[in-house]
């Protein structure tokens, strides 16, 4: 039985990267394994994760690559090296070009901090989108999980989770609520459906 080979592309903390890896060592994903990371930033918090984990990361800048195209053709190069079958975006903080996305059409999964369709689309990243959701007064709000095409933000539903607005929260402490009660849960859920789905698919 051989598992879907899952890249996990990230730009900072990384802590969806980390709850991916964890449900794998529980068994929580068990058709997928994640064999790449890859970093927007040389920075990230996210590549000592992986280096704590045995798996093989790369930083890719897109400044030092000199642009969009060049970026995307280096991540293009190593998801081809690693023999990619499955991508996943976790806290990846670069828009990819329709380009790239329809060369993997159902492939590429997302996780949002807030309840698609609300705060989402271009500029609503990270703290922004508790920013936002904090501004309108929403009560409730919660994570999204989505296949990734041409359109920022409005690829297919796989899953979503639902966490309440309290009185006096911050964008922090609201984020921190999304992510321990939503993202780190449906991530990995979500992850294990597509990658059970896409072995089955290759009929093993
Ligand atoms: C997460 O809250 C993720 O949902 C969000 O960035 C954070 C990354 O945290 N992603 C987006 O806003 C994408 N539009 P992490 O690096 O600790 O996983």
């Amino acid at each position: 039985m051989v598992k879907t080979r899952i890249a996990v592309l990230v730009s900072g903390g990384g802590t969806n990267l980390q709850a991916i890896l964890d449900a794998q060592k529980s068994g929580v994903i068990h058709s997928g394994e994640v064999v790449l990371v890859l970093s927007s930033s040389a920075k990230a918090y996210a590549l000592e994760r992986a280096a704590k984990a045995g798996v093989p990361a790369h930083a890719v800048s897109k400044k030092e690559c000199g642009g969009q195209e060049a970026f995307e053709a280096e991540l293009l190069r190593l998801l081809e090296e690693y023999r990619i079958d499955l991508i996943v975006l976790a806290g990846f903080m670069s828009i990819l070009s329709e380009q790239f996305t329809r060369r993997f059409p159902e492939r590429i999964l997302n996780v949002h901090p807030s309840l698609i369709p609300s705060f989402c689309g271009k500029g609503y990243y990270g703290l922004r989108v508790h920013e936002a959701a904090l501004a309108y007064g929403v009560k409730v709000t919660g994570a999204t999980v989505h296949f990734v095409n041409e359109i920022p933000d409005g690829g297919k539903i796989i899953l979503q989770k639902a966490v309440s607005v309290e009185e006096g929260d911050t964008p922090e402490i609201l984020q921190k609520r999304v992510m321990e009660e939503a993202e780190w849960i449906i991530l990995p859920r979500a992850v294990e459906i597509v990658s059970a789905k896409m072995m089955e698919m290759r009929g093993q």
